[in-house]
């Protein structure tokens, strides 16, 4: 019987390409306004990769942040899961491709997909290998080329989305640090209301996807709250899916976590599907807004629909 051991967050990198393209730029593109798109979203410019450039383009400089900062060398990585919609190839795996590009020769290399949700998935999945022994130091990477399958000529999606990349490195903690419960779902019925095709681009049906985003975050938060037997207002910080402010406020207001316990950064980027989190983990920790001992959310929803919540305490560094 393998032991269980109490698994965190020990280190975040993140990456977006230096190419912005505003509000302004789309009302040159389709039929809208940056008003429209401000009172609508939230957002207010995305960046944009340029053509050669590939998911683990994006993932390599954000996974290098993340060892650096874990203080952990490309070496010691036992495992390596990319959570992306967005994948370099079909095979092999783009954690395959990040693994060569950092060097991490000794690492078990997958993919994901769950779509926006990616991240909280590939948290967890590796959150399961560390805690059982399997391995001792996991890479978790979200990484997007999303402007690659946008259809730019619908104003319904193509000002939602933009590229970057996350990534966290997961190691052993002290008891009672690090991922304390995690709670994943999914609803295959509502998979057509959020897809992409095949050598597609993506579809949706917004305001339907807009009611089941909102229930769903605020289920799996209060879930994992529960589980953890953590009350909504000792939560530091939630790290909600950067896919649209009026989202983001429905649910924070739902769940009583105030504006200024919930992190924001979706006007910079919009929504960069299973970059999104991770992005903006790596931006709290940078802020100062993430410390030691503090109680911290990351929830997610995403096509399939998928959704996910994780609750954690921050810190215990071994
Ligand atoms: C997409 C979204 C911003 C649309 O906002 P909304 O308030 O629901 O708007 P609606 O879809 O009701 O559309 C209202 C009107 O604006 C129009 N519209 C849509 N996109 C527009 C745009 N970019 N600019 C201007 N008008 C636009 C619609 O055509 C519609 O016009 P109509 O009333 O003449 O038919 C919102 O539904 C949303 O964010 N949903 C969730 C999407 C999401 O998070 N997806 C990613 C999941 S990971």
């Amino acid at each position: 019987m393998k032991r269980i051991r109490s698994v965190g967050i020990v280190g975040t990198g993140s990456y977006v390409p230096p190419n912005i393209l505003t509000n302004s730029d789309l009302e040159k593109m389709v039929d809208t306004s940056d008003t429209w798109i401000v009172e609508r979203t939230g957002i207010r410019e995305r960046r944009i990769s340029s053509p050669e450039t590939t998911a683990s383009c994006l993932g390599l400089p954000a996974s290098l942040a993340a060892l650096q900062s874990a203080g952990v060398s490309p070496e010691d990585v036992d495992l390596i899961i990319v959570a992306t919609s967005t994948p370099d190839m079909t095979f092999p795996s783009t954690a395959c491709f990040i693994q060569d590009k950092i060097g991490a020769s000794r690492a078990a290399c997958f993919d994901i997909s769950a779509a926006c949700t990616g991240f909280s998935y590939a948290l967890e999945t590796g959150q399961q290998f560390i805690a059982t022994s399997t391995y001792k130091t996991a890479l978790i990477v979200g990484t997007e080329v999303i402007s690659k399958v946008i259809d730019w000529t619908d104003r319904n999606t193509c000002i939602l989305f933009g590229d970057g990349a996350g990534a966290a490195v997961l190691q052993p903690v002290a008891d009672n640090y690090g991922i304390l419960a995690t709670s994943l779902g999914a609803d295959g019925r509502l998979a057509s209301i959020l897809d992409l095709p095949v050598a597609g681009c993506i579809r949706m049906s917004g305001r339907e996807v807009f009611k089941v985003a909102v229930n769903t975050m605020i289920e799996a938060v209060e879930k994992v709250l529960d589980r953890a037997k953590i009350s909504q207002k000792d939560v530091s910080l939630l790290i909600p899916h950067q896919a649209n402010i009026r989202i983001i406020e429905a649910m924070g207001k739902r769940l009583n976590i105030s504006t200024d316990r919930v992190f924001v950064n979706l006007q910079k980027y919009g929504n960069v599907s299973a970059g999104s989190t991770i992005i903006a983990l790596d931006e709290a920790v940078k802020q100062g807004r993430v410390g030691d001992g503090d109680i911290i959310v990351i929830v997610a929803f995403g096509g399939g629909l998928t959704w996910g919540a994780t609750v954690m305490r921050w810190g215990g560094n071994l």
